[in-house]
């Protein structure tokens, strides 16, 4: 679905991302753990086509990504780490994207009701969206994103600083986004999460990947040395 082949991004002088080699299949929870300023949201950005100075090989369903950036951004959809709301309802969010893409009318209304009630925010349809609480916010945010309908999900950070509930109703919808076939790249500083989520996980520190493997062997018995320390180490919370 996706291969990264030696990606190494800089800003100015600061490398954030080092020669990156990366697959990531299709239909599953990819998790991107490491601490801050390792390069997990420049990560997403590229994968995401959101970013396109980059040097090094992207493919995407076997298409040069820098080719076909259009095509990439079709097909994946990026929730952002501090999302922005525009100054109008919880449902006129919500509908943008479709709006822009031409749904409207009966069709428009279902698709967006039915993926607010599933992030238990129908309720706050009306509501002024600027106006929200962090955790309305965000599930706003996811639910922009899934009624899009697109094969690839990149998530930045998706319940940093939100409470139990608001964690567990946007952890239910990314699983149920798996069950549906679509793809889930998920930047997270929660090792719990990836552990409950990802299928695959990946260890980056100072741009550069560590190690990749299925999640639980990565936690249970990381072959790197640095990455036995991050996951062992008091990073969590
Ligand atoms: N637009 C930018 N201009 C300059 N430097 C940037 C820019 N975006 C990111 N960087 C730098 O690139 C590096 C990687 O940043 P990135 O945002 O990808 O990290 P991150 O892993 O997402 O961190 P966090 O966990 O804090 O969100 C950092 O050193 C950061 O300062
Ligand atoms: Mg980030």
């Amino acid at each position: 679905m996706i291969a990264l082949n030696e990606i190494s991004k800089t800003y100015g002088n600061v490398s954030a991302l080092k020669r990156v080699n990366l697959e990531i299949h299709s239909g599953e929870i990819f998790a991107i753990i490491g601490n801050s300023g390792a390069g997990k949201t420049t990560l997403l950005k590229i994968i995401s086509m959101l970013e396109t100075d980059f040097s090094g090989k992207y493919m995407f369903k076997g298409l040069e990504a820098r080719k076909n950036p259009e095509k990439v951004r079709k097909q994946v959809t990026m929730v952002f780490q501090n999302p922005v709301m525009f100054r109008a309802s919880v449902f006129d969010n919500v509908a943008y994207g479709l709006r822009i893409r031409g749904v409207n009318g009966r069709e428009l209304r279902e698709r967006v009701e039915s993926i607010l009630e599933s992030l238990g925010i129908l309720s706050l349809a009306d509501k002024n969206a600027r106006k929200l609480s962090g955790g309305q916010r965000q599930r706003v945010a996811v639910a922009r994103a899934l009624v899009m309908d697109v094969d690839v999900y990149t998530l930045d950070e998706p319940t940093a600083n939100l409470d139990a509930e608001n964690v567990r109703i946007i952890e239910r919808a990314i699983s149920d986004m798996r069950d549906d076939g679509k793809t889930i790249i998920l930047a997270t500083h929660n090792l719990f999460q990836a552990k409950r989520l990802a299928d695959r996980t990946a260890y980056i520190e100072n741009g550069e990947v560590i190690e990749v493997g299925e999640t639980d062997r990565l936690f249970e018995s990381p072959e790197d040395e640095r990455t036995r320390r991050f996951v062992e180490g008091d990073h969590y919370f």
